[in-house]
């Protein structure tokens, strides 16, 4: 696999920032839901490490859980706009507080998809927690209570997005440049 400095365009969100807007966000989400015990839903693979830094700035009794979500068809990086549960939760969510926390919001269908289906599970709240929003590709609405940080339409990876499975562990998010990928490919 290729060294990803031969590619990288830009860092778009360094080390330290990423890490500043986790600790804000768990801040946040400590006092919201003091006595409510949330359960924080990561969606596989690219929530991992966001989960996991996010949840040690929490500073309340929560629980946490996994979804495995794919995309039908329509090769690699777009959503095909319907999706399937590879892995559901292993606990009745029934009045209990749920926080979805994603990597990013692209089109939205992946976030939607659970969204709803959790919702039919009649939890005592459920809100989505993302990282990363590319809002400018949105093709269906949904309602974000807590952001990290709004991106343009850009080809992002690290700290959990891949290309083609590479790159998770990245402590930064970064810009590819197609052309320098696409030359090397
Ligand atoms: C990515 C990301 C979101 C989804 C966002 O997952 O983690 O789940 O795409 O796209 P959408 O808003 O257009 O649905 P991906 O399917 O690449 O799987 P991964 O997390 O395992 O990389």
């Amino acid at each position: 696999m290729r060294d990803y400095r031969e590619f990288l365009g830009e860092v778009l969100i360094p080390e330290d920032k990423l890490q500043a807007r986790i600790a804000e966000l768990g801040a946040q989400i400590s006092r919201d839901y003091v006595g409510k015990d949330p359960i924080l839903v990561c969606i596989l693979r690219g929530g991992v490490l966001f989960l996991t830094d996010l949840m040690r700035k929490i500073t309340i009794p929560h629980s946490i859980e996994f979804m495995a979500v794919s995309s039908y068809g329509v090769g690699g990086r777009q959503s095909s706009g319907k999706v399937r549960i590879s892995l559901d939760l292993n606990v009745d969510i029934q009045n209990r507080n749920v926080i979805l926390v994603e990597d990013i919001i692209d089109s939205g269908y992946t976030i939607a998809a659970v969204y709803d289906l959790l919702t039919t599970r009649k939890p005592a709240s459920i809100c989505v927690c993302t990282l990363l929003d590319k809002a400018d590709r949105r093709e269906v609405p949904v309602a974000v209570k807590y952001t990290g940080f709004s991106i343009p339409n850009k080809f992002v990876f690290g700290y959990g997005l891949d290309i083609d499975d590479y790159y998770r562990n990245l402590p930064f998010i970064g810009v590819v440049d197609l052309e320098k990928y696409q030359a090397g490919a």
